[in-house]
């Protein structure tokens, strides 16, 4: 936010505020006619006893008095006054910064020395990676990357649901029908014919239901045929869930699922009791939370087993001991509000003043073009894998019309597409529901991760046409006052803003709706600026500008977790 900081000294000088909110009023001015920063004198008229309009205009004459070199114009307009920078002095410390700070611009070490836990993707396997679980994936990845630039030290977790009553069946079923070499072959999908078929058997055969609890108390008590079968199962779905991670260019730090929690729900369950929280209904142990207008919690069921409430806390203890956290994230879908906010309320009751840095990022559902919703825990499945090959066919397909020649094509379609769908999900507000429609988020002219890639690719074009000789000039920064090239220089400007927004807000959004304004400025100059000409001066000012861009749009797709390819 060039020259903020500074205007809002000068304005401490003549209005009751400090220096701080002051720059939290001033905002951009809504277009490059009306300045650059805009100061709102509305808050001010109480305590000025004056209207906006009139603290507006008193408050550019006094300025005026004293306008200091980086201003070059002061205007009252509807209770606003208007700052007007030099162009010149501007374009110059923002190319300025943004080069030498390199790879760092954008970032911060506002983060530094502390941790930030994310618990994200966390798949119950022995089930597909789904469609369910794009909003937690991609959300939780392009959290982990933003809050990592912004200097903190982040721990990636992937909390496997790796534990639960299905186990008894799918062993069950496994031991009663199941081929070893048949469920090696086919992974998950051996394993969830071998679920359905369980439940289709249990129907007109109870006792099943009867072995399978059986199955689940010797995996509990340690049994180690029961546990090998288990770990082959989980180390069978891992394989699909790597595959997809990798495509995605995602990793985990830990990959503790709820399994390795097993021993630590008793001292939970005691320490409930001890601290009388613990409440018996029914036969089972719940914690009241009627006080917090909510439902009861479920931590103990009548038969002794363990509930997702329960694992969590216990979870949250160790997660606590073991990294010290300042805050620590559970990217999930809304549907799960109600559950984060029963056990954390629990946490908090159990006199842990942490339990406030534990933080539940809810989002929105996917709605495709039908209308049909996908819930996270909602059965109705679309593979991730069918739907990621999808969009790299599809987005192939468009490549051989537009651009046929193109090397590599495979990659580039695979990283566009996948662009595609990673951008869509994070285009709006977490918790509004995601439209899932492919010609809006594979149209390269849209608001959309392809037109984000598109452009860096197109400026990098033009930066491997340019001559040597144009890269060695100096930048003559008065070449870039004109409105195009200045409006993507502002925009140049707050990147690292909306940067520590999105982290703040935990709001990828910010990013994606950032890259595609300057996405957008960017190609309003190069329509409307010539930018490798004869005049050397000239072409050097802008090639300057065009590898910044090409930069940004790098960095900040690559935060979301979206491939920026060279060529497209
Ligand atoms: N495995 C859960 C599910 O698929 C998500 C786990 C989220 N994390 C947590 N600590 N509860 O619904």
């Amino acid at each position: 936010m060039i020259y903020v900081s500074e205007i809002a000294k000068l304005l401490e000088g003549v209005t009751p505020l400090s220096a701080n909110e002051l720059v939290e009023l001033i905002a951009p001015a809504p277009s490059s006619e009306m300045g650059d920063w805009a100061f709102p004198c509305f808050r001010l008229s109480k305590a000025m006893k004056k209207s906006p309009g009139l603290i507006a205009s008193d408050l550019t004459r006094e300025l005026k008095t004293n306008k200091p070199e980086f201003i070059d114009k002061i205007e009252a307009v509807n209770g606003y006054v208007n700052f007007y920078l030099n162009r010149r002095a501007v374009v110059e410390s923002v190319l300025t910064a943004v080069k030498e700070r390199g790879e760092g611009y954008g970032g911060s070490d506002a983060g530094a020395g502390k941790t930030i836990l994310i618990d994200y993707s966390s798949p119950n396997i022995a089930k597909h990676f789904h469609v369910g679980h794009l909003g937690t994936t991609f959300i939780g990845h392009a959290l982990y990357n933003i809050l990592r630039f912004l200097g903190y030290h982040v721990v990636g977790i992937n909390y496997l649901g790796d534990w639960g009553t299905q186990f008894g069946k799918l062993i069950t079923a496994y031991k009663h029908w199941g081929s070893k070499a048949e469920i090696e072959a086919r992974g998950i999908d051996g394993l969830m014919d071998l679920y359905v078929k369980f439940h289709k058997e249990a129907e007109s055969t109870p006792g099943l239901n009867d072995e399978a609890r059986a199955w689940m108390l010797k995996m509990q008590d340690g049994d180690d045929e029961s546990l090998n079968i288990w770990k082959w199962f989980v180390d069978l779905s891992l394989i699909e869930y790597e595959r997809v991670y990798k495509r995605l260019n995602i990793t985990f730090d830990s990959y503790r699922g709820e399994s390795y929690y097993n021993d630590k729900l008793d001292a939970v369950v005691s320490e409930l009791r001890e601290k009388g929280l613990l409440t018996l209904s029914e036969g089972a142990s719940i914690v009241d939370l009627s006080a917090y207008n909510m439902p009861p919690c479920l931590i103990l069921r009548g038969d002794g087993g363990s509930l997702y409430p329960t694992r969590d806390i216990a979870t949250a203890l160790e997660r606590k001991q073991t990294y010290d956290f300042y805050k620590s994230l559970y990217v999930t879908g809304l549907e799960q509000n109600l559950h984060f906010a029963q056990w954390m309320k629990i946490v908090e009751m159990m006199g842990y003043d942490w339990a406030k840095d534990m933080i539940h990022i809810p989002y929105g559902l996917v709605v495709f073009e039908e209308g049909k919703k996908i819930s996270s825990r909602g059965g109705n499945v679309i593979k991730m894998e069918d739907l990621l090959d999808k969009a790299a066919a599809k987005t192939l397909e468009i490549i051989n019309e537009k651009n046929p020649n193109l090397a590599d094509k495979e990659t580039v379609a695979e990283q566009v597409g996948i662009g595609a769908v990673i951008f869509n999900q994070l285009y709006n507000n977490r918790i509004k529901d995601v439209q899932f429609s492919w010609d809006k988020m594979l149209n390269f002219d849209g608001e959309t991760g392809p037109y984000a890639q598109y452009t860096s690719a197109r400026a990098n074009s033009v930066l491997k046409k340019t001559p040597a000789a144009v890269y060695e000039m100096e930048t003559d920064y008065s070449l870039l006052c004109d409105n195009y090239s200045y409006e993507v220089i502002k925009l140049l400007d707050l990147f690292p803003e909306r940067i520590a927004e999105a982290g703040e807000k935990y709001e990828p959004f910010i990013i994606s709706r950032y890259l595609v304004s300057l996405a957008q400025a960017f190609n309003k100059f190069y329509h409307n600026n010539i930018i490798l000409s004869d005049d050397l001066t000239l072409s050097a000012a802008r090639v300057n500008l065009t590898i910044r861009v090409r930069d940004i749009l790098k960095r900040g797709l690559g935060l979301l977790g979206i491939a920026a390819p060279e060529e497209m």
